[in-house]
């Protein structure tokens, strides 16, 4: 969880970084609320990771049943936004990153 928690980050910081400013920059006005819900769900998703990554060291130390409760439910949390995000860039996204950016971008 930790390994796929750091991946996440730094996956989500190089969009948040390179992609949302030049998509926002060159989409059609009407397609910016595509953009900007892919920005809102990363910071929710940022949010509950967080959330994950602070509550899984005392979790592995102590394995009380409040702790792996709220653990369970936010990676549950966590995986339900990132399959709505993902199918989202997937669907929505990457045909705009398509149209608006040019390969060495
Ligand atoms: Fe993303």
């Amino acid at each position: 969880m930790e390994f796929l928690g750091d991946l996440l980050h730094h996956h989500h910081a190089g969009e948040d970084a390179l992609l949302w400013p030049k998509l926002l920059a060159r989409v059609p006005t009407q397609l910016a609320p595509v953009v900007e819900l892919m920005q809102r769900q990363h910071e929710q998703i940022d949010a509950t990771l967080t959330r994950v990554q602070k509550a899984l060291p005392e979790w592995a130390a102590r394995a009380a049943a409040s702790t792996r409760n709220a653990l369970a439910s936010d990676v549950a949390q966590l995986n339900a936004a990132l399959a709505e995000h993902l199918d989202g860039e997937e669907r929505q996204v990457l045909p705009l990153a398509a149209t608006c950016l040019d390969p060495d971008e």
